[in-house]
């Protein structure tokens, strides 16, 4: 969910709905404001659906406006997205607003305890649960919103972001975080609270990061940040890097389109500053050797795109720094019981920084005695500031919820990371083909985008009826495949599956019938002719049975074409380096295809770009 919070002598309406404009992407079905105004009444504003329904619902019936407000976005948990379970919800005669991103484990429990004192409900939410208790603990506590704050967090169990405001206090905000994120922005004579930077990043680009299990008060003059039990804690400021303009659609059509065509930038960032006289020193993890020497064995954790990044970092890592590398679903992870200990490196990958799954672990690693790495997109966030080191990728703000600059970048950060490594460990004396290749690719990917964008959305529009689509890889072609899945299946709704091509005379081939769209990932013979052969093979088994194949294949490679219905062509490149090349025209065929059955590539039913619940 996105949370926002404002104080100070500006009217807070416009900025509240920017900044959820900024966070729509961390869910969006159903949105809200509440402002305290001029009078000192605290007035609210929710509605199922997209951000665009609440504002307008505000253009038909304004809300008067104050200078004091907080605003939400949501992805439902506990109860639908209906008007009603939208955030804020209100307790003490309507006169006090609270917001909350996270899931309160023990809110049965203390509904029921509510219920018995005669409190009544109006949603289905276990954020209701805590705005009530707020409204009992400010009326216990003589109309102290601070204290009675502080008395609520301490009885929430699971993890929670909440910001309130009661209408006797204008020019206050209380907020408080455990394992889900909030970050305070610091204005003149104005101060506001987010989920992330993005809330308020047009306004100011000084930010102050909050810890874990700390409650932050916000007024325009001040800020305060405690812990639960009421001490002042120091808060660590920073300086927000992102631009506001970054953020932002310029000309195209979606966000997502604008993402894909950055990733040369967004590659050519990740490498700077991080090769050195042709060898691959990530300066941030200067004097941290022994994260690679100390260990045994890596597990690479994390969700979704993120995952298939690392099954990237796998081959390349194992090939460059000759140490095993499992990879694992951070929610599988934990809770099972891995064989991990002080002898285990364990690298988690997270654009947001803030994907609980990820973040515990993260936790979980850390506490069974596992050295910890993040990989982050995103300053400030929770993931790296849990970990032993974090490689920051450059990728800037990624707004769509499907990721694609992101993953490139992510993949870049591994291959620097598996030759840092190798040189730390000594398992690679000379770097400098790989560098070479390394700062080939924003060119290289540059070249896909303009010589098969055309063909590509081409293919899409003749494909806008099919109803499922099949993709194969072998090696680091194979989370390619699983990738070119995911992106049609998150933003097209269609069924699609990725496959390592070995794997398909062992079950998939039996799905294959005539007419069967497959998107084959066919690696270069020169990295290796068996390799290869054995793909072209594949490629023939399911040609023999009638398969539509589309084939993503090296320039000038001939051998796949009296087999292939359409060859897309990538440029040249090393073994390591060809995903960043072959996943492009995957994920432009994922947004054509969208786009050519009208559906909205940014904000994909059903998902979040950051889901900061378990
Ligand atoms: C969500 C998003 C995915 C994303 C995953 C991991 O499920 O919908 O697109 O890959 O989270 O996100 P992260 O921020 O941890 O990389």
């Amino acid at each position: 969910c996105g949370i926002v919070g404002y104080v100070g002598p500006r009217p807070s309406q416009d900025i509240l709905l920017a900044g959820l404009a900024r966070l729509e992407y961390r869910g969006y079905d159903s949105a809200g404001i509440a402002v305290i105004d001029g009078d000192g009444t605290l007035g609210m504003r929710k509605k199922a659906g997209k951000l665009s329904m609440l504002r307008d619902s505000l253009a038909e019936s304004a809300l008067p406006d104050g200078s004091t407000g907080i605003g939400h976005t949501r992805w439902a948990t506990h109860g639908g997205p209906t008007d009603g379970n939208a955030h804020p919800h209100l307790a003490d005669d309507d006169k006090l607003a609270l917001i909350h991103n996270g899931i309160i484990e023990n809110f049965a429990e203390l509904r029921d305890e509510l219920l018995a004192d005669g409190v009544s409900f109006r949603s289905e939410t276990d954020t209701e649960v805590a705005a009530a208790l707020l409204g009992r603990q400010y009326r216990e506590n003589g109309g102290d919103l601070q204290l009675a704050f502080r008395g609520v967090v301490n009885r929430l169990e699971g993890a929670f972001t909440l910001l309130a405001m009661h209408q006797d206090h204008p020019g206050l905000v209380v907020g408080a975080r455990r394992n889900s994120p909030l970050v305070i922005g610091l204005g003149e004579g104005e101060n506001f609270l987010g989920s992330d930077v993005a809330a308020f990043v047009e306004h100011t680009r000084k930010a102050l990061a909050i810890g874990q299990d700390q409650i932050v008060s916000i007024t325009p003059e001040a800020v305060t940040v405690t812990d639960f039990a009421g001490t002042p804690v120091e808060a660590e400021p920073f300086d927000v890097s992102w631009d506001a303009a970054a953020a932002e659609k310029g000309g195209w059509s979606s966000f997502m389109a604008k993402e894909v065509a950055e990733q040369p930038e967004a590659v050519a960032k990740t490498i700077l500053g991080r090769v050195h006289e042709g060898q691959v020193v990530i300066p941030e993890l200067d004097g941290l050797d022994d994260l690679f020497t100390g260990i045994n064995r890596i597990i690479i954790t994390a969700c979704g795109t993120a995952s298939y990044a690392a099954l990237v970092g796998k081959y390349a890592i194992e090939q460059w720094a000759r140490v095993a590398v499992d990879v694992e679903l951070a929610h599988e992870f934990r809770y099972r019981d891995p064989v991990i200990g002080t002898d285990t490196l364990v690298v988690s990958i997270s654009q947001s920084g803030e994907t609980m799954d990820t973040l515990m672990a993260v936790k979980y690693a850390r506490e069974r005695g596992a050295r910890t790495l993040s990989i982050c997109n995103t300053q400030g966030a929770t993931i790296p500031r849990e970990s032993d080191a974090v490689v920051y990728t450059h990728a800037g703000p990624e707004v769509a919820v499907a990721s694609t600059k992101a993953f490139s970048a992510q993949i870049t950060a591994l291959l620097l990371l598996g030759l840092h490594m190798g040189r730390v460990r000594g398992t690679v004396e000379d770097a400098s083909a790989d560098v070479a290749e390394l700062q080939a690719l924003p060119e290289k990917i540059a070249k896909v985008l303009s010589s098969e964008q055309d063909h590509v959305e081409q293919l899409a529009s003749w494909m806008a009826d099919t109803r499922s689509v099949l993709f194969l890889g072998r090696h680091v072609g194979f989370p390619i495949a699983l990738e070119g899945a995911l992106k049609l299946k998150e933003i097209s709704y269609i069924h699609a599956e990725g496959f390592a091509a070995g794997e398909l005379k062992h079950g998939p081939i039996a799905l294959i019938e005539p007419g069967q769209p497959v998107f084959v990932l066919l690696p270069s013979p020169r990295h290796s002719a068996l390799i290869h052969s054995k793909v072209v093979s594949n490629i023939q088994e399911i040609r023999a049975r009638g398969a539509r194949v589309i084939v993503v294949a090296e320039e000038g490679d001939v051998a796949v074409l009296p087999f292939a219905d359409e060859v897309i062509r990538i440029p040249l490149a090393g073994a390591m380096f060809e995903p960043l090349l072959s996943v492009v025209p995957l994920q432009i065929f994922a947004m054509a295809l969208a786009t050519a059955k009208g559906l909205d590539v940014d904000q994909p039913r059903n998902l979040a770009k950051s889901v900061t619940v378990e």
